[in-house]
């Protein structure tokens, strides 16, 4: 059976490029959840978490999350890199019907690419992006690890080389084709 999968990871390690081409690969509709977010509030990140804070953010980023994860069609996600930090979002995470794909790489690795944007306020405050990075990744990697139902490591896939996003989101396709057909296998035995 066809699930949604959802793509966690820090800032920097791909999880929109690459969800935007599995969603392709796997013929299912790609939303960007920080994209939806703004769309809904009608403001940047950056925009919410200068005049609400970034608990305000978290709010609505629970309330985008609970709507994409709620619906009956199968899509790929890419979550914001923070979608981790609440104990409610983790518990939509753990539902069998959904496949959570952690993309990790180190804090050398995500530095090195990110950028600062105006849904970053993160990476805003001063602070070298690789501090700031490694910081994150101390505090969450555990979490990603709790939900996470596929990790792929990304940095192999760069330094093999050429067309490193397009073979990350080939390879997760068939962690993803192979995990759901397990299940199915599963749910015809029960059944
Ligand atoms: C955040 C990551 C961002 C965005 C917001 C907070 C985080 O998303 O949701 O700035 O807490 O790590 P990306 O991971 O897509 O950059």
């Amino acid at each position: 059976m066809s699930s949604t999968v959802i793509l966690v990871g820090l800032m920097g390690s791909g999880k929109t490029t690459v969800g935007r081409r599995l969603g392709t690969i796997l013929g299912r509709r790609f939303v960007d959840a920080d994209h939806a977010l703004e769309d809904q509030a009608g403001r940047t990140i950056g925009e919410i978490f200068e005049s609400e804070g970034e608990a305000a953010f978290r709010d609505l980023e629970t309330s985008v999350l609970t709507k994409l994860l709620g619906s009956s069609t199968p899509m790929v996600v890419a979550s914001g890199g923070g979608v981790v930090l609440r104990s409610a979002n983790r518990e939509l995470l753990a539902s069998e019907d959904i496949t959570v794909v952690w993309l990790d790489a180190s804090p050398e690795f995500l530095s090195s690419r990110v950028e600062s944007t105006p849904r970053r306020p993160l990476l805003a405050g001063g602070r070298s992006p690789h501090e700031v990075l490694r910081q994150l990744r101390a505090e969450r990697a555990p979490l990603y690890a709790a939900v996470a139902d596929v990790i792929v490591s990304v940095e192999p896939y760069h330094r093999r080389g050429e067309r490193p996003k397009v073979a990350l989101a080939e390879r997760i396709a068939e962690l993803v084709r192979a995990r759901e057909r397990a299940s199915s296998a599963t749910g015809a035995e029960r059944g």
